[in-house]
């Protein structure tokens, strides 16, 4: 049977770690794995622009000797021009995986129950599962032992915060958030996170205010304040986000050494300054080189 990968939900700690250390031979010796998906094509499905999913998927899949065709949001026009149903059962026929980033998560489902191949989530308005793996492996690099380390998320309850939800706590990371009141992460995943959490002794804790969230942190991590489709809140969202800004009086709030994450792409000098975002604890550029890294693993799980 086929799989998908559609949230960090569907995922057992094994196969999260089985990923991780795929992840590691990767990066290790590329070249040892430049016929694995020799033949195999892929299409990127946006409906939302991207930089850094796009590029690492496509240059991923050519390391992997494979192909992929990137279809923007005019071409396709996804459930406009032809249902998804129709374009799930077309693209099946041609290539080996599908990649789509969209709004409505149902999308993701609905394309993921009419293709005959694998669908990848790169990124729906309720989580970003490539970003989470990628964030949780850049943070297994770093740190010796992930094991009961913190990580704060400080900003808006959104998709990569309802990603890392999901993760955290299965990677055996305890994961404290910081939002303003109304803008923290879905309620359900935050049940089920604590429910996760209280399985693997990990802690999945909820502040509004920032200073608290951190309190020794081992790694800060921050997000937008107005996610893609959110443009006209963003005004709006400045002057309640203001004080979740990710700056050096906050980082001092953590009261120990901290990294520095973002998922990126970041809005300077909003949700973090410049300098914190270019200062020593930041990790934003490896981060985002994992991107590709894991994601190469994840097409050999999936495609392989
Ligand atoms: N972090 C991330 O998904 O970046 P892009 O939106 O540029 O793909
Ligand atoms: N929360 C952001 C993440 C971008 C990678 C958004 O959805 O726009």
């Amino acid at each position: 049977m086929k799989k998908d990968l559609i949230s960090i939900r569907d995922l057992t700690a094994d196969e999260i770690e089985s990923i991780f250390k795929l992840t590691d031979e990767l990066k290790k010796d590329p070249s040892e794995f430049d016929k694995h998906l020799a033949f195999k094509s892929i299409a990127l499905i946006f409906q939302k622009p991207s930089n850094r999913t796009r590029v690492s998927f496509e240059v991923g899949m050519y390391q992997l000797g494979g192909n992929s065709i990137y279809l923007s949001p005019e071409e396709i026009n996804l459930g406009v021009r032809e249902s998804i149903k129709d374009v799930a059962k077309t693209l099946s026929r041609y290539v080996d995986g599908l990649v789509l980033r969209t709004f409505e998560h149902k999308n993701v489902l609905e394309l993921a129950k009419f293709a005959t191949v694998p669908v990848i989530n790169g990124l729906s308005d309720f989580s970003h599962p490539c970003q989470a793996l990628a964030d949780v492996y850049t943070v297994r690099e770093k740190l010796k032992n992930i094991k009961k380390a913190t990580l704060a998320y400080v900003g808006d309850g959104n998709n990569v915060c309802n990603s890392l939800l999901y993760l955290c706590p299965k990677a055996g990371l305890n994961i404290h958030i910081g939002t303003p009141k109304g803008y923290e992460p879905c309620n359900v995943v935050l049940k089920e996170a604590k429910a996760m959490a209280h399985t693997t002794g990990t802690s999945v804790k909820l502040f509004n205010n920032p200073a608290e969230a951190v309190k020794a942190a081992d790694v800060i991590y921050t997000d937008v304040w107005a996610s893609m489709g959110q443009e006209k809140e963003a005004e709006k969202r400045k002057k309640i986000f203001k004080a979740f800004q990710v700056n050096k009086k906050l980082v001092k709030s953590a009261g120990k050494k901290v990294l520095i994450m973002h998922c990126l792409p970041a809005h300077r000098g909003m949700e973090i300054t410049d300098e914190v975002i270019d200062g020593p604890g930041s990790i934003v550029f490896d981060q985002a080189e994992n991107r590709m890294h894991v994601q190469k693993a994840i097409l050999i799980k999936l495609l392989g």
